[in-house]
């Protein structure tokens, strides 16, 4: 039994949080935790991250970019994952930060992010933020379009300020992922085309208040190949020599066993042999990998209160849809297992179930045809992978409570976002 555990293990190993393993009883450990034990210490569903992961993957990016170029950051993509802890936890590696909202700038700041190595995104970023921003001293404005540049401008003029900024180009080569998540092809809400870019490039460049440094892509998410990164470096050298270029995030994740991404140091070695190569030597380059830092860090646990058979075998969790919207929005496959048999045996591989959440539409499925062993109410189920955009797209339909997310290091477990209370659900309602 504990060598076929260990099997599938291994076999999982990519898509769970480093130093996952499972312990004498034959449970799952992260972070040194039993995650039975955390089921039934903080309920479910619930976030259980392996701080020690997210450490390790913000190190290696730093390294890699560091054994290859000398003038670089690293950013935090934070809409990946925006808590106080993880901006607090990344702060403290000493990587710079990208938010892409009014919300996410005061979590960033909150978490002890130096204002300087800020970057401020938006397609349709407001007044207000532009102006919380300035207000705040963000390092970098990224600008999206012509009425972003006339307004940070305007207000920038206002505050007798010079404000360095970025452009933002989608420079007509796409990544090849989902089609909500692809953002490099022209027809994008995102950016400046290449024609716009020249004429934005030149605007900025005369304007008093805006210090133009340089040029920013991000060509879309989850990508598993590594090819339109060059083409799209190559577009952008077209448009001029900058001293900084941010290359954006991207990286794709393994949420199967099947999944095989590139590693971070494939990434890095990509992006920055591309752009020495073809924008010059000696430029500050930019990263902002968000899911690659994240999403391998955490598992979800839920509880099954209901198993029923008809058709096909419905296996009922306490979440769904309100926890992870990505099934829902993108058709993303999860693993899905028991927490006290991480296995099936492969002589009994166990029924085939969809997992279901629990509620009011049909396509409230988390993971569909998935062998489970003997699934009845009370088993602690898992789904790997779920560290990115999980916490950050939860929401509250059908009134239930976002789950809290628990950082587990060396067996001890911490809350850093507890449950939503009943009274949460309420708690703007004027009555
Ligand atoms: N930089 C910019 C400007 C971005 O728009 C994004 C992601 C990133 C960096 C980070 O990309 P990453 O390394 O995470 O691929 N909710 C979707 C993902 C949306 C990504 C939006 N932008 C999902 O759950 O797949």
């Amino acid at each position: 039994m504990a060598a076929i555990q260990d099997q599938r293990l291994r076999q999982l190993a990519h898509v769970l949080p480093l130093g996952s393993r499972i312990d004498a009883r034959g449970h799952l450990e992260v972070g040194g935790c039993d995650v039975v034990e955390l089921a039934r210490d903080f309920g479910t569903p619930a976030y259980v991250y392996a701080e020690d992961d997210l450490r390790i993957r913000a190190r290696a990016y730093v390294n890699a970019m560091h054994a290859r170029h000398d003038d670089f950051d690293v950013l935090f993509a934070s809409k990946a994952f925006p808590c106080t802890a993880a901006y607090r936890l990344f702060a403290a590696e000493g990587i710079a930060c990208d938010v892409a909202s009014g919300g996410e700038l005061a979590l960033a700041l909150r978490g002890g992010f130096d204002p300087a190595r800020i970057y401020l995104h938006g397609n349709a970023k407001s007044l207000d933020e532009l102006g919380e921003a300035l207000d705040a001293g963000v390092g970098h404005v990224v600008l999206d379009s012509f009425d972003d540049i006339e307004r940070l401008e305007r207000i920038a003029g206002e505050r007798g300020a010079r404000q360095a900024v970025l452009i933002r180009v989608t420079p007509g080569v796409a990544g090849r992922t989902h089609a909500a998540i692809s953002t490099g092809q022209a027809d994008s809400k995102f950016g400046f085309g290449m024609d716009d870019a020249r004429r934005a490039i030149e605007r900025a460049r005369d304007s008093e208040h805006l210090d133009l440094q340089g040029l920013h892509m991000h060509i879309g998410s989850q990508l598993l190949s590594l090819d339109a990164y060059r083409p799209a470096i190559e577009a952008i050298a077209t448009l001029g020599d900058f001293p900084v270029y941010n290359l954006g995030g991207g990286l794709g994740v393994a949420y199967t066993a099947e999944q095989h991404p590139p590693s971070i140091e494939q990434y890095v070695e990509v992006q920055v042999d591309a752009a020495n190569e073809l924008l010059g030597r000696g430029k500050k380059l930019l990263i902002e990998p968000g899911r690659s830092l994240v999403a391998n860090a955490c598992v979800t646990l839920y509880t099954v209160q209901t198993v029923k058979r008809n058709v096909s075998t419905w296996v009922g969790v306490d979440g769904g849809m309100s926890d992870n919207l990505r099934p829902m929005l993108y058709g993303s496959v999860y693993e899905a297992f028991f927490a006290d048999r991480v296995n099936p045996d492969p002589a009994h591989p166990g029924e085939r179930c969809h997992v279901a959440g629990k509620h009011c539409e049909s396509g409230d499925v988390i993971v569909r045809s998935v062998p489970l062993d003997d699934p009845k109410p009370g088993d602690v189920l898992v789904t790997p992978a779920t560290g990115a955009y999980g916490h950050a797209m939860a929401n509250n339909y059908n009134g239930i409570p976002r789950p809290p997310v628990i950082f587990c290091k060396d067996g001890d477990a911490r809350v850093v976002v507890r449950r939503e209370s009943y009274e949460d659900l309420a708690a703007r309602d004027i009555t």
